[in-house]
Parts: C-alpha cells; sequence; structure tokens
C-alpha cells in the first residue's frame, strides 16, 4: 500500500499550518493507507527540538484533532516523525548536516521539501538545501502561500527556487484548489450535457465568488497589515474559483492541459486601473460591535500602524473576463473577515426567461458551495400545488456531498499532500498562472496604495461596507445572502 516511499521535510515544521493541517492531513493519509510503511516525516525548526520531544508535541497537539481508534497505529505514525534544528539564512552548517546524515543513504526515494515558511525563506532555503547537496532528480518542492507581495516578488521567488528546481519539480500550493467542491466543478462542468450550451453571456446574467469568515484576525496583525484581503484571498482562492468557473473545455484530463485553459482566463481579464479602480473595487476594515473587537483593537504584539489603519479586511471587485463566452458578464467577487456567516460559494445567476406566461417569477441560480456544507444546488421554478392561480415558485434542486456519499470528505490538504506525494501537479499553480494573477492585482494595489482614503468601516458580525452593495445595486443586483 502507500505507493512511493518518500522522505517529506517540512520547513517550518512545527508552526501553525503544520500542526493545525499538515500533520493531521499526513495522519489521515496514513489511516487510509496512503502512505508508505518507510514514509518519513521530518520537521525543520530553529526550536532545539528532539525527535522524541516532537512526538510529544504532536501528540498533545494534534491527537485531539483526529479520529485515534488504534492506540498502535498513532503510535506508528509518530514513529514516523523526526525533528531537525536548521539555521536557515545562518552561520551554523550543523543543522544541515544533521539533514544530510538523516536523508543519507536514501537517494532513491522522492524527497519533498514542503515549505511552510514566510516567502522570503523560500529563495535562501533552496540555495542552502542544494549547497548542502540535498537536491536529488527525484526531489519537489511545495511553497506555500502568498508567493510574493506583487509581480515582482513573485518573479523574484520563481526566479530564485527555479535556479534549483525545474518547474515539474515545483508545487505552488492553493488549498483551495484541494476542496471536494472545487475539483467537483471541472467534473460538473464537463462530464455532464446540459451545463456546456447554457455557459456563456446568452444565458448567465453575472456570477458571483464569496468566500465569507466569521473569524477575525487576532495575533495575526503582523502578517496581516502588510497582506489585506486582496493578497490573503484574492489573488490566488478567489482567482483560482474563478479560473474554474470561466475556462474552456480542456481536451484532456491532464495537468498541462488544465492549466493551459486556466491561464488563458487569468490573461483575459481586464485590467482595472486607475480611476477605474475606484469604480470596481471596494475596500472595507471591520469595526468593533458587541464583544467582537475592530481590527484596529484586535490582540496582538504590537500596536496599530499606519499600516494597519490602511489594510482591508473585506474588499469587492466587479470583474470581468474579455472573451466571446463571457463577454458583458460581470464577476462579482468578495471576501471577508468577521462577517456574519462563513461561507465560499459561486453562483452562476442566470437570466430571465425570454418571455414569461406566468405572474412573478425569479430566474434560474446555481449555487456551488464549498463550505460549510459541500454541496450543489439548482434553483428552478416550479408549481405551487393547488387549484387556484398557477404560481410559480423557486424551488432548490439539491445535492448535499455529506448524505450523498457517505465516504468522509476529505480536508483540502490530504488531497494535496496525496498529489505532491504523486508527483501530480495538476492542482498546483504553475509559475505562469500565479504571475499572470499578480499582474492582475498589481494596479488596484497601486491605486489603494495612492488613495488617501482609508478603507470603508463595517461593523463586525455585517455583510460589509454599503460600497459593497452599491457596486451590485447599481446595475439591479444583489448578493446572495443567506436563506
Ligand atoms: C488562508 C488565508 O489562505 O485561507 C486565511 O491566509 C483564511 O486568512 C484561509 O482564513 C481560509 O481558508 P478556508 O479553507 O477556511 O476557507
Amino acid at each position: 500500500p502507500g505507493g512511493h516511499t518518500a522522505d517529506l521535510v517540512v520547513f517550518g515544521g512545527t508552526g501553525d499550518l503544520s500542526m493545525r493541517k499538515l500533520i493531521p492531513a499526513l495522519y489521515h493519509c496514513d489511516r487510509d493507507g496512503r502512505l508508505s510503511p518507510e514514509t518519513r516525516v521530518i520537521a525543520m525548526s530553529r526550536g532545539g527540538l528532539t525527535d522524541a520531544d516532537f512526538r510529544g508535541k504532536v501528540d498533545a497537539e494534534v491527537r485531539d484533532q483526529v479520529p485515534v481508534d488504534d492506540p498502535a497505529m498513532w503510535q506508528r505514525f509518530l514513529g514516523r516523525l523526526h525533528h531537525v534544528s536548521v539555521d536557515v539564512g545562518g552561520t551554523d552548517e550543523s543543522g544541515w548536516n544533521a539533514v544530510s546524515a538523516l536523508l543519507a543513504g536514501h537517494e532513491s526515494r522522492d524527497r519533498v521539501f514542503y515549505l511552510a515558511s514566510p516567502p522570503r525563506t523560500f529563495g535562501p532555503f533552496c540555495r542552502e538545501l542544494a549547497e548542502a547537496g540535498l537536491v536529488t532528480p527525484r526531489s519537489r518542492v511545495v511553497l506555500e502561500k502568498p508567493l510574493g507581495h506583487d509581480l515582482p516578488s513573485a518573479r523574484r521567488i520563481n526566479d530564485e527556487v527555479g535556479a534549483i528546481f525545474d518547474e515539474r519539480q515545483i508545487f505552488r500550493i492553493d488549498h483551495y484548489l484541494g476542496k471536494e467542491t472545487v475539483q467537483n466543478l471541472l467534473v460538473l462542468r464537463f462530464a455532464n450535457a446540459f451545463l456546456e450550451p447554457i455557459w456563456n453571456s446568452l444565458w448567465i446574467d453575472h456570477v458571483q465568488i464569496t468566500a465569507a469568515e466569521t473569524v477575525g484576525t487576532p495575533g495575526r496583525r503582523g502578517y496581516y497589515d502588510h497582506a489585506g484581503a486582496l493578497r490573503d484571498m484574492v489573488q490566488n482562492h478567489l482567482l483560482q474559483l474563478l479560473t474554474l468557473t470561466a475556462m474552456e473545455p480542456p481536451a484532456r484530463n491532464d495537468r498541462e492541459a488544465i492549466r493551459d485553459e486556466k491561464v488563458k482566463v487569468l490573461q483575459a481579464l481586464r485590467p482595472i486601473t486607475g480611476t477605474e479602480v475606484d469604480r470596481f473595487t471596494v475596500r472595507g476594515q471591520y469595526t468593533e460591535a458587541g464583544d467582537m473587537p475592530g481590527y484596529l483593537d484586535e490582540p496582538a504584539s504590537t500596536a496599530p500602524t499606519e499600516a494597519s489603519r490602511r489594510v482591508e479586511t473585506f474588499t469587492a471587485i466587479r470583474a470581468e473576463v474579455r472573451n466571446w463566452r463571457w463577454a458583458g458578464v460581470p464577476f462579482y467577487l468578495r471576501t471577508g473577515k468577521r462577517m456574519p456567516y462563513r461561507r465560499s460559494e459561486i453562483v452562476v445567476q442566470f437570466k430571465d426567461v425570454p418571455h414569461s406566461i406566468f405572474p412573478g417569477g425569479t430566474p434560474n441560480r446555481l449555487v456551488l458551495r464549498l463550505q460549510p456544507e459541500e454541496g450543489i444546488e439548482l434553483h428552478i421554478m416550479a408549481k405551487e400545488p393547488g387549484a387556484g392561480e398557477v404560481t410559480p415558485k423557486p424551488v432548490p434542486l439539491s445535492l448535499s456531498f455529506g448524505e450523498t456519499f457517505t465516504a468522509r470528505v476529505p480536508e483540502a490538504y490530504e488531497r494535496l499532500l496525496t498529489d505532491v506525494l504523486a508527483g501530480n501537479p495538476t492542482l498546483f499553480m504553475r509559475r505562469d498562472e500565479v504571475e499572470a494573477a499578480w499582474r492582475w492585482i498589481d494596479p488596484i494595489l497601486d491605486a489603494w496604495k495612492d488613495d488617501p482614503t482609508l478603507p470603508e468601516p463595517y461593523q463586525a458580525g455585517t455583510t460589509g461596507p454599503a460600497g459593497a452593495h452599491e457596486l451590485l445595486g447599481r446595475s439591479g443586483r444583489a448578493w446572495h445572502e443567506e436563506e
């Protein structure tokens, strides 16, 4: 069972991402028989832990997050874990020597270097890795987002990593691509005959892509002040959802064929520049409400600065894809912290019937829900039962993954780690994709930087600032809200 034997080296291996997502996902892979018996996980950090310390930490922090039905299996899993302290960017080479010693004699294994660390460390890490002679032909490197903070910095990182690894060895993560519904979008669109003929501007009025979260940013100000919603969520997750919704049918279910089509969508995005930024984008920042603090009052190790006051915790954008299929169809994107619900979804709003013979009526809508409950809903019109006047009523045809398929829905990271270990890059971003996304984002960032006004305030627990509603309202449209 479990495919190739691999050594998975996680840099930032004791950090938040590792302890909350990667280690639990690896445990699930192990439990499902998808890790070969010899596969090892080697965490690297500055922490100075021994293998035993690290296993103790995982036992204390991860065991409660996962189902442990067989204690012996859990112990076997812990036995795969190792820890090495490495001083990346420093002068002490003892850490790298320890990694070399651990990997020596295992050159024929797949070697995966997972960088769960800030992007500025990607280049130095790869360089030191190469200097230590640890990059084999069977090596891969996994890069966590954010990949830079604008196009030039993304290019620099891609150049630095590309100096050591071939593009086919580089796996850039966007964990949204690991979500079941996101992969299902391709099956829904390209394994069913009825959607494709109406999947265009003749039949679709507009598309809404929302990623709403109830959480704020406690303890994350250091990162978030310099990221903001546009870099943190739109450049990657929301644009990925947009590309999968808008792409042309690929000729094959093949890594390059799919990614080629996605890049074409990003390249077709109409640039939003200069004064248009004000018309087509909205920035918001949450303020205190009840027991929820405002962004500036979130617990943090440092006091808020000018950057904190200017950063957006919410953004909404009206995007357009300039090609034959989508001409004139707005794609509205929105994401925010401290909204009233946690919900990620793609809403495809169809046009009204060409000629209505019934009173009233609501145009059809297809909702693809990524979370909280993964599912698909098609809102159709049906006759309300009764002997009186015929009145159409919107009713949902719905598919809940949880109810229809009894298998456990895996976490995004399980799918992605399985693919990395198998060497399948389809669900990872290619260099040109990441750069095309930044190319569209950069002019918006520039215009915001030059804009003296602050983000529009919205109360914590509400659906964002007034501007977000006007963005759709001025063309007679409205955001799809919880029903
Ligand atoms: C991350 C962002 O990439 O995605 C976080 O950095 C955000 O700010 C998270 O909370 C959302 O992921 P999910 O899977 O909970 O929608």
